[in-house]
């Protein structure tokens, strides 16, 4: 690992915003971004695509360490994902995708197979983390770690409004029941459950724009002197 290069990791519960604040600030930037949630959801795609149990933690394990996968950041769009030659960049952001990512995660020896394949990400000069373990396992030296939070309603409510589903529907329930237990997962999970480091940032999101979080991140940025602003 190469413990020179920055790195800031951001860390929180799915729908906060840690996506579009990490995509922000890599181009803001110009520093590398890893999205550690697209490789579980990656080992969930191949997963369902190669009907493996989700419980199959040794097969699963496998398909981690080989996963053929290559980020490619296209200007102005994201980033495209490519899984052995074919454009999953849409497929792995499904409801099932990310229920089933949500399971694989939970495997110890899946979450080991990812850990340095995470690390390579971070060369220079600088490196966005996105996840859950960010701070806590995967960058312990992170010289900034933000935990972004919001309530599960304000989450759920963003979600409704990507998908343009009323606030009133049976949708919207399942949504916010959806959002529930997946925290619960993610934060029980024995393996680096979700939570905060003892020296992360805590950012509350449920008031504050997505404008007013990039500020707040550029400000503590410049501040621990990990890139010079003009
Ligand atoms: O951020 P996301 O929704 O794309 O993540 C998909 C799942 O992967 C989510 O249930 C939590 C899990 N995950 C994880 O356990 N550790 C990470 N560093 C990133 C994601």
């Amino acid at each position: 690992m190469n413990r020179v290069v920055p790195v800031v990791a951001v860390d929180g519960p799915s729908g906060v915003g840690k996506g579009t604040l990490c995509l922000a600030l890599s181009e803001r930037l110009r520093w590398h971004l890893l999205d550690s949630g697209a490789l579980y959801r990656l080992v969930a795609l191949s997963a369902l695509r190669q009907r493996t149990a989700l419980d199959d933690e040794a097969t699963l394990a496998g398909t981690a360490r080989r996963l053929p996968v290559r980020f490619e950041v296209v200007p102005g769009q994201g980033v495209r994902i490519d899984l052995d030659g074919d454009d999953v960049t849409r497929a792995i952001r499904e409801e099932a995708v990310g229920e089933a990512a949500s399971r694989v995660a939970a495997l110890p020896l899946v979450r080991a197979n990812l850990l340095e394949r995470q690390r390579d990400f971070r060369t220079a000069p600088g490196l966005i983390a996105d996840g859950r373990d960010m701070g806590t396992v995967v960058f312990p030296d992170a010289p900034l770690k933000l935990f972004l939070t919001a309530s599960a309603e304000v989450r759920a409510k963003r979600r409704a409004a990507q998908l343009s589903v009323p606030e009133n529907s049976a949708t919207f329930e399942k949504i916010y029941s959806d959002i529930i237990s997946r925290d619960q997962r993610d934060a029980s999970r024995a393996t680096a459950p979700l939570k905060a480091a003892d020296d992360a940032v805590v950012l509350d999101t449920s008031e504050l724009g997505i404008d007013d979080v990039f500020e707040q991140a550029i400000e503590l940025i410049a501040e621990r002197r990990l890139k010079q602003f003009d």
